[in-house]
């Protein structure tokens, strides 16, 4: 990509990627036909419902952002290596297949690219409804025990409140026998989407999106047709993009209130955002200031946009710091960053970033799916031609995010041998 052009347009938002994954594996909770609206056409989603037809359901897509699935009676409950390890999301099948049919063997596909990424919140969750579950060869597996037809409720608290575990144990205890509650859990967005899909289905789900969720238990969960939330990471990052190239964008198709920590940080910097009913105008023309950001669990600033707001700091003049609390890897971007010329210091968790007056170009290579939406926001940055290797990982989570940007005045190419 050719850099130093401001992005100047719109640019429409497409679904939530994090929610779409939650809500597909949903579906297996349900009898009969789901119809999805609003998802994004992106790698992450593929996989899922290649994996949703290998457990014997069907995927398919009806039109572009409309995918209609069908899970039947029995199914297979176990999801092969070979799927799971391109989705890491791939565990939040544990909770629905165990809630419906009893029983589940998920392969683990490790700690990736962002860091360690531990289950030990998901099994204590699982296990407080009466599951028993085992982590071995590289599989957790288990199920209901002692004879019981269904999973009972619980009380849940939540050491640490995990997206993925606060999913897990809402999608299982939907149909499980009385009610749980689980305390300190996820207030994420998703988590508030996947509990108005599944009340939609008929489950009984109340509290989504406060720090107390309580869930009665039903017999049944059916189809649905339901329409997916914006996705919030997506819209920071072009709101991000924006600001770093010093442009002007309407990113259309959001919800504000999502990106509050994210459009506070960015006023505090000195962009200019306007927020209207379901847009947001960024104009990042101004003054810029540094600043001091840490990333933490909704309402606070998400780690999955920490990586792009690194990269628009470099070149803000003065000291910024960022401390990464959820996923330590997520600095590795820094040393990419480095090679264009950004002077950043990590100290354990934190990056010391001292703005310089311009990024300058290089070959650079993605390390994971926001890494690599940084790296592109650092090329449109930079004087001169970029080149950001292993784009495949931005695949996972950004649709057409080359076509995107080029609407938006930027000079990006896709080359195929890029991967
Ligand atoms: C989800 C998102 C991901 C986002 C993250 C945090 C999806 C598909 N992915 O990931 O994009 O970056 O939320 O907003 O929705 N932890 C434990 N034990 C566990 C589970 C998690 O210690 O059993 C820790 C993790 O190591 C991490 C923190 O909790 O430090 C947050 O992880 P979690 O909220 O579970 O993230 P994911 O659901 O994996």
């Amino acid at each position: 990509m050719q850099g130093g052009i401001p992005l100047e347009g719109r640019v429409r938002i497409s679904g939530a990627k994090n929610a779409t994954l939650a809500i597909m594996a949903a579906c297996i909770l349900g009898q009969g036909e789901t119809i999805l609206e609003n998802l994004p056409e992106i790698n992450d989603v593929e996989v899922m419902m290649g994996i949703c037809r290998d457990l014997g359901g069907e995927a398919v897509w009806l039109e572009p952002g409309t995918v209609w699935l069908r899970v039947p009676d029995t199914i297979g409950c176990k999801t092969p290596y070979q799927l799971a390890k391109k989705l890491r999301a791939s565990n939040l099948l544990l909770g629905p297949l165990i809630g419906r049919f009893g029983w589940a063997e998920v392969a683990l596909p490790g700690g990736d690219n962002i860091g360690n990424r531990p289950m030990d919140l998901h099994i204590k969750g699982l296990s407080g409804l009466g599951a028993a579950l085992k982590v071995e060869h590289g599989y957790i597996s288990g199920g209901i025990v002692n004879g019981a037809k269904r999973l009972h409720g619980g009380k849940i608290y939540l050491d640490f409140p995990s997206v993925g575990a606060t999913e897990n144990i809402m999608m299982a205890a939907s149909m499980a026998r009385g009610r749980t509650i689980v305390e300190n859990c996820a207030k994420e967005p998703e988590i508030v989407d996947l509990a108005n899909f599944l009340n939609a289905m008929g489950a009984r789900i109340r509290g989504a999106g406060t720090d107390l969720i309580r869930i009665d238990g039903v017999r049944e969960l059916g189809g649905v047709r339901y329409s997916v939330i914006p996705d919030r990471i997506e819209a920071g990052t072009y709101m991000i993009a924006a600001a770093a190239t010093r442009g002007r964008v309407v990113v259309e198709n959001v919800i504000p209130t999502h990106l509050q920590a994210v459009t506070a940080k960015l006023r505090e910097i000195g962009v200019i955002i306007e927020e209207r009913d379901d847009q947001v105008y960024v104009d990042g023309r101004g003054e810029f200031r540094p600043v001091d950001i840490k990333t933490l669990p909704y309402p606070g600033f998400p780690t999955d946009l920490q990586s792009q707001i690194l990269v628009l700091l470099t070149t803000v003049g003065g000291t910024s710091l960022i401390v990464e609390n959820l996923f330590e890897n997520r600095l590795r971007v820094v040393d990419e960053l480095k090679r264009m010329g950004a002077q950043i210091k990590i100290e354990g968790r934190t990056a010391v970033i001292d703005g310089v007056e311009t990024l300058s170009s290089a070959q650079v290579k993605a390390t994971d799916l926001r890494a690599g939406a940084a790296l592109i926001i650092a090329g449109l940055m930079a004087s001169g031609e970029t080149e950001v290797a292993c784009v495949r990982y931005v695949d996972r989570g950004y649709e057409r995010i080359e076509k995107k940007m080029t609407l938006l005045g930027a000079k990006v190419r896709r080359e195929e041998s890029n991967g």
